[in-house]
């Protein structure tokens, strides 16, 4: 794993720098940048046009990619759908949802660990009367189990992240969208894949309905994300975006949209980034999955154990396999922590990281995150423990 290092610019460029912040968005290998450039130089050309033989190239080949994405999820290239990120992806199904697919008196189940981007969308419709929000609410973090308990003859959906952007804690999604389905085949399972596509594949024959997720955290260009829908919703949700390129025709007061993925990405596609993304994929698939998250699972032990020596730390999620560390030192502020990290050159970030309702399991208002991904190094967690070893309270007062 040591060699992928001299593949990643930017480590070659900061090579004083820690790079912890990878939950935020991943480093990209030198193949994905120069995929991006490829693209502008032999391609250049929009998709939704054939009339040339080098715009059939671009589209022949942006269909190429979706069947190489359709790969990650075990899924069928026709069920892939390119959106700006997850966060739009999770807002395309949460109006989707709630545009004809569940009625005020139904329920939509989610954590207090969720990011914003799985949020805010059920909030926002739970206060329009859409429905009710219904929170899992054990104080702990959830499970399968804890989503499989909630369930009530009201619930219609359950939306939850497949791995937490803190707390780096995994869902057994296969098992809650068996279980949930089995006691009532009409929910409706939406997973926020965000952070958990990064470490793991998906198998979608589970029979999950929806999947959003972001390429810019595992090795993509930023501006890309991709929305799993079972074959169903293809024509029976609404799209977020109305415009060129997702509508058979248009007459003055109405229009017939298509049945399919072209549906859901109304306007040009982020051309540059999907051509960036098979490379990301490529770089991925070269090391293998199944490498890159026990590699992550041991540098998370190790980064656990190391930790040890300091005093008066907290860590908050010793136990979660993911390589994230969600951490307080006694009595000092995390911002003022982060900041003081920040001065020495490490990249982190402190807060609650977008899961605002997260202090109702982990009981605090902040912490610091560390968080790795398969570029980093055990030498690089020494440093920084040697590092936090010199910290003294005060020393994070910053003037
Ligand atoms: C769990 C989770 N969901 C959704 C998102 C939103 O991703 P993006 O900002 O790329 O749309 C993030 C980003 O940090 C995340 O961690």
């Amino acid at each position: 794993m040591n060699n992928v290092r001299k593949d990643f610019p930017w480590i070659t460029k900061h090579p004083k720098l820690l790079y912890f912040d990878s939950a935020a968005t991943s480093l990209k290998p030198q193949s994905v940048i120069d995929a991006i450039s490829n693209y502008y130089i032999n391609y250049g050309t929009n998709t939704h046009n054939s009339d040339s033989a080098i715009a059939f190239k671009t589209t022949s080949k942006v269909q190429a990619i979706r069947n190489k994405t359709a790969k990650l999820f075990n899924a069928k290239a026709s069920n892939i759908v390119f959106t700006s990120g997850a966060t739009e992806g999770l807002n395309l199904i949460a109006y989707g949802i709630a545009n004809g697919f569940i009625k005020p008196k139904q329920e939509v189940l989610i954590s207090k660990l969720e990011h914003a981007s799985n949020l805010l969308p059920w909030i926002r419709l739970a206060k329009q009367g859409c429905f009710k929000l219904k929170y899992v609410d054990e104080g702990k973090i959830p499970t399968a189990e804890s989503y499989l308990k909630a369930i009530t003859r009201n619930t219609k959906v359950i939306a939850f992240a497949g791995s937490s952007n803190i707390l780096g804690n995994n869902i057994d999604y296969v098992t809650l969208v068996k279980q949930a389905k089995k006691l009532n085949p009409n929910i409706i399972i939406v997973m926020d894949a965000a952070q958990y596509l990064p470490h793991h594949k998906i198998d979608v024959t589970c029979g999950i309905d929806f999947i959003a997720c972001s390429c810019h955290k595992l090795l993509g260009p930023t501006g890309l994300g991709i929305v799993y829908m079972a074959d169903k919703w293809l024509s029976l949700l609404q799209p977020l975006k109305y415009g060129g390129g997702m509508n058979q025709s248009i007459d003055k007061e109405n229009y017939v949209l298509y049945n399919n993925v072209d549906k859901f990405e109304g306007g040009t596609l982020p051309l540059a980034q999907i051509f960036g993304w098979e490379a990301a994929i490529d770089y991925l698939n070269k090391i293998g999955f199944n490498n890159i998250s026990k590699y992550q699972h041991d540098l998370k032990k190790y980064f656990v154990k190391q930790l040890a020596q300091i005093k008066n730390i907290v860590v908050y999620n010793k136990q979660e396999p993911e390589a994230i560390i969600y951490f307080n030192i006694n009595k000092v502020h995390a911002q003022d922590l982060a900041s003081w990290l920040g001065t020495k050159g490490v990249i982190c970030r402190a807060g609650l990281s977008c899961a605002k309702l997260a202090h109702h399991i982990i009981k605090t208002q902040a912490a610091v995150r560390l968080s790795l991904y398969f570029y980093n190094t055990k030498e690089e967690i020494d440093k920084f423990v040697k590092l936090l070893k010199k910290f003294k309270k005060g020393d994070e007062i910053i003037l």
